[in-house]
């Protein structure tokens, strides 16, 4: 049975409840990742959707003033618009359910395995799930067994064209697609400026697909997965953040039985890594119609131009009355 989402608009808090005592929201953008611009154009578009939804919405930035600031004035929940280290690695969500925070998302634990991309796929591979075959290194395995003889086997368990990856991250940064043998040593390389583990990953053709999974309190939910047709053939930071450069298709022009498993998918990684409230998980579909896993985002992209925004309008959904039922939900279990 696929899971795809239902037609009606999730019923906001009732207007009255608002007007008396509008929910206050603290949104949390920038931090000191390489995604910090990116986080603050999701946080500043999260912020102006939650206000048009008739919250109390501010943003703040995850620095020494949150946790004086969060005492003094306590919010009734928080949304995490971080991308990268600490907001999507689980870090900051500790230190929240230390302070007693509600936060919108995924607990601590299961970001922490969402944000380590082999520990992710080794999950959903067990789950029964098709993501393609990779390995993961840590830098000091080539430096001691030899970088030529380790990338010579890679080469020939997984053959070529190769994606190199930093096994943590976002926003495409340090990820690269490698057609020649000898353009893989200097990939890796470039890798290793994003953290100390690389993992390299067989290459799979296809449509790309974003799948955005929402939970509004009767379960996860996938909503139309939605296509990403960049110009340049790669999905990178341009193609990601310049207006233009990419063409998106949502719903995706895919076959229903294939959206079908696809949402599936998208589901089933949500509950077998723990997730909450919402996700967005990356595949690509074969012209077979195999769904294939990349990664999981537990922080998805909220810009203009990301995909998380654009399933939810594609359901028929609007984005700030998703985010605030999602914070009322929050707010809600704490009372
Ligand atoms: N195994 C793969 N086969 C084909 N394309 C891939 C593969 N892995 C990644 N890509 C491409 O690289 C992009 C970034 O990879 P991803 O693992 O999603 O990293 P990020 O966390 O930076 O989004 C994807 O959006 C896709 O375009
Ligand atoms: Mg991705």
């Amino acid at each position: 049975m696929s899971e795809t989402a239902p037609t009606a608009e999730p019923t906001a808090e009732p207007a009255a409840a608002q007007e008396q005592h509008p929910l206050r929201a603290v949104v949390l953008a920038g931090g000191l990742t390489f995604e910090r611009e990116v986080s603050l154009s999701s946080g500043t578009q999260v912020v102006e959707e939650l206000t048009r939804a008739g919250l109390d919405a501010e943003l703040r930035d995850a620095d020494a003033e949150l946790l004086p600031g969060l005492a003094a004035a306590p919010a009734d929940a928080v949304f995490i618009a971080l991308h990268g280290a600490t907001g999507e690695d689980g870090a900051l969500r500790a230190v929240l359910d230390l302070a007693g925070v509600p936060y919108v998302g995924s607990p601590a634990a299961a970001c922490r395995l969402a944000w380590d991309k082999p520990a992710a796929k080794s999950v959903v591979r067990t789950a029964g799930l098709t993501t393609p075959d990779w390995v993961a290194l840590p830098h000091s395995t080539f430096r001691e067994l030899g970088a030529g003889a380790v990338l010579d086997l890679m080469v020939a368990r997984l053959g070529l064209p190769l994606m190199v990856k930093p096994a943590s991250g976002g926003s495409a940064l340090g990820v690269q697609k490698i057609s020649r043998v000898e353009d893989l040593p200097a990939a890796m390389v470039s890798c290793f400026a994003y953290g100390d583990t690389v993992m390299v990953e067989r290459y799979v053709e296809g449509v790309e697909v974003a799948l955005a999974v929402v939970d509004l309190g009767e379960g996860p939910v996938a909503l139309p997965a939605v296509e990403i047709e960049p110009e340049s053939g790669v999905f990178d930071y341009s193609s990601r953040y310049s207006p233009g450069l990419t063409e998106y298709h949502a719903p995706a022009r895919i076959p229903d039985d294939v959206a079908a498993r696809a949402a599936d998918v998208a589901v089933r990684v949500h509950e077998v890594l723990g997730l909450a409230d919402l996700s967005r998980t990356d595949a690509i579909i074969t012209p077979a119609g195999e769904v294939h896993f990349l990664e999981v985002n537990v922080s998805p992209g909220l810009t203009e131009t990301s995909m998380f925004p654009m399933a939810v309008e594609a359901a028929g959904y609007d984005l700030g009355t998703v985010l605030g039922r999602l914070l009322a939900r929050r707010a809600e279990s704490r009372r």
